[in-house]
């Protein structure tokens, strides 16, 4: 119940304001987020790839419905490229896009305008000799975003998905995406989603994790294992042996600032891993979807609120 009313609360313009004057939480954010500039995520990036981690930037927001906000979203992406070309970091850093952020919620013609904008992104990555991997959202953009995948795999075939194994069709879309050249991340899923089309029980969630990573191993893909459950890492180590996958043939990921000696357990036992940076002004929905996963993190938030008053 306390995530669903918090993940409703991340919709919340109120309580988003509320949040946002409160310095106290400013602790809290800096734990998960780089900072609001490009130069933040960029020193970040280089901080991980000096520890041997490997990174996935993310210029935060979310559900733009403004053309020309979308614009300057793509913009903001291509200028994060062309850092990463200019620091050399190749394809240690990649970059996250939510596809709503540039343009696919717009009345009309979003779908279009998110794929152009999504184009010019992979241009800039491709320059930069790296990749893109489209975040994914809310299930009613699940058909758009992989069918908007589609079209930029054509040009871009190292174009990353995201699958939610909370979702019930996702173990059909796995065995979709399990072909050669295609990179699937495979999270639990961060949205408050309906029980007709996702599993609500935290196992049914961990057991098609299980059989959606099963899938991937097995397939002739490249599995982007992103969780910091220790159990379904253990597994993703088994599978990956069961299937004789060499190390690098897969990798994990996980967000930063969750689990980060583990990150570095994993490196130093030969595994690839990257980490996942968000930057930016609107770190609001993304922050609230981190305190819907860990009670801890929300039991420190309402505390720094609290001690404010
Ligand atoms: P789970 O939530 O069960 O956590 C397992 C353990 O990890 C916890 O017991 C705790 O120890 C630790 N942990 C987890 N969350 C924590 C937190 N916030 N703070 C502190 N500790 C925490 N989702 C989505 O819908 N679309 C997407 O595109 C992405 N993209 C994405 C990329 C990457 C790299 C990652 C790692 C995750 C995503 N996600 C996502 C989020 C994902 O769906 C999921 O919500 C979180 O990863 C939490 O799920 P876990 O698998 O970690 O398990």
């Amino acid at each position: 119940m306390v995530r669903s009313a918090l993940l409703g609360a991340s919709h919340s313009d109120r309580l988003r304001l509320a949040v946002e004057r409160f310095p106290l939480t400013r602790n809290l954010v800096e734990r998960y987020v780089a900072g609001t500039e490009q130069a933040d995520a960029v020193r970040v990036a280089g901080d991980l790839v000096d520890d041997g981690l490997t990174v996935t930037i993310d210029h935060l927001g979310e559900d733009t419905l403004d053309r020309s906000q979308a614009t300057a979203v793509a913009q903001a992406y291509v200028s994060l490229l062309e850092a990463v070309q200019k620091n050399e970091f190749g394809a240690d850093v990649e970059v996250s896009v939510k596809l709503s952020a540039v343009g696919q919620a717009l009345p009309g013609d979003g779908e279009a305008i998110a794929l152009d904008n999504a184009r010019q992104i992979c241009q800039a990555a491709a320059d930069a000799g790296t990749t893109v991997t489209l975040d994914m959202e809310n299930h009613t953009t699940t058909d758009s975003t992989l069918g908007i995948l589609r079209e930029l795999r054509q040009d871009f075939p190292s174009t990353g998905a995201v699958l939610q194994a909370y979702l019930r069709r996702t173990e059909a879309d796995c065995r979709d995406l399990a072909h050669e050249g295609s990179r699937v991340r495979l999270c639990k899923g961060a949205y408050n989603e309906p029980e007709s089309v996702a599993f609500q029980d935290r196992g049914e969630v961990d057991r098609s994790y299980v059989r959606c990573m099963k899938v991937l191993f097995g397939g002739e893909g490249y599995p982007m294992i992103a969780t910091h459950d220790p159990r379904l890492v253990e597994i993703a180590g088994s599978l990956a042996a069961r299937h004789r996958r060499e190390q690098g043939s897969y990798e994990y990921q996980m967000l930063y600032g969750i689990r980060p000696r583990e990150q570095r357990r994993l490196v130093r036992a030969g595994e690839k891993v990257r980490v996942y940076v968000p930057y930016g002004q609107e770190w609001y929905g993304y922050l609230v979807r981190r305190l819907a996963e860990k009670p801890a993190n929300l039991a420190f938030f309402l505390r720094s609120v609290a001690s404010k008053k």
